[in-house]
């Protein structure tokens, strides 16, 4: 693997399963017990909120449960070399990637830990529940909804994202179905924009075709081994 030039990093749900984070579309996944329509969607949002919220409520009260894995710390690890030269862009919404040490992370489906006040528009950390309809801390209103980016709605900073991606030489995915877009499509367009590209999955997604390299396997072993292989190819 060649050093030097920027790196964009895309993550999914399979980065942070081996800290017991639920993936979506594995046999134990979330969509396996939720339908995406009752529970991710602005029309489910409307329509039952309590259902919405409690769903959300009980996976960010998760995450006081769970901790980054070797996967996270080698991102972290591989941003404190590389520094401005690193743009994790995660599909996730836990913050194992700030713990593990992480600062140029970009969540474009959002964060279980802000809540987004539909009253007054601002958006708050946030580590309780919102089921209960908490009053804004800017506005007063009992507005919050979770502020993630559901089925039908925009992810957030695509401008950013896109501007990442033409001065990418490396495009990096890790742990991700493939199966949800735009960032799906993130691959073909690091390609076409002349980036080289590489997955570390599990097992084949549905984008393993388009990549240069793939690699299978838990990316608590895959990622680690990948950023000593760039940081000692930095280093020659
Ligand atoms: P998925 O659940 O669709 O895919 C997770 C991927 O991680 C699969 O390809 C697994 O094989 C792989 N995987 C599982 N365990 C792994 C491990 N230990 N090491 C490496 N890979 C592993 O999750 P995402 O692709 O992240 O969006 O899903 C994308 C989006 O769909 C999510 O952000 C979410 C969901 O609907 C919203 O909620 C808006």
């Amino acid at each position: 693997m060649e050093a030097g030039g920027k790196v964009v990093v895309l993550t999914g749900a399979g980065i942070s399963a081996e800290s017991g984070v639920p993936t979506f579309r594995d046999a134990d996944g979330l969509w396996e017990g939720h339908r995406v329509e009752d529970v991710a969607t602005p029309e489910a949002y409307a329509h039952q909120p309590h259902v919405v919220h409690r769903f959300y409520d009980a996976r960010r009260a998760a995450l006081t449960t769970v901790e980054p894995n070797p996967a996270h710390h080698a991102l972290a690890r591989l941003e404190e070399v590389l520094g401005d030269d690193l743009l994790v862009v995660t599909q996730n919404v836990d913050d194992l990637h700030e713990r593990a040490g992480s600062l140029r992370v970009h969540h474009m489906h959002g964060h279980l830990r802000s809540a987004w006040c539909q009253s007054c528009g601002a958006r708050t950390v946030w580590h309780d529940d919102l089921a209960h309809g908490p009053a804004c801390p800017s506005c007063g209103e009992p507005a919050l909804r979770p502020d993630i980016v559901w089925f039908g709605e925009i992810p957030h900073g695509m401008d950013l994202i896109e501007e990442a991606l033409a001065e990418a030489t490396l495009f990096v995915s890790i742990g991700t179905s493939s199966m949800v877009y735009p960032a799906a499509g993130f691959v073909r367009a690091a390609r076409l924009l002349g980036a080289r590209t590489l997955e570390l999955n599990l097992d084949r997604s549905a984008a393993s075709s388009v990549f240069d390299e793939t690699r299978h396997g838990p990316a608590s072993l895959l990622v680690p081994a990948w950023v000593e292989e760039l940081l000692a190819a930095s280093r020659a």
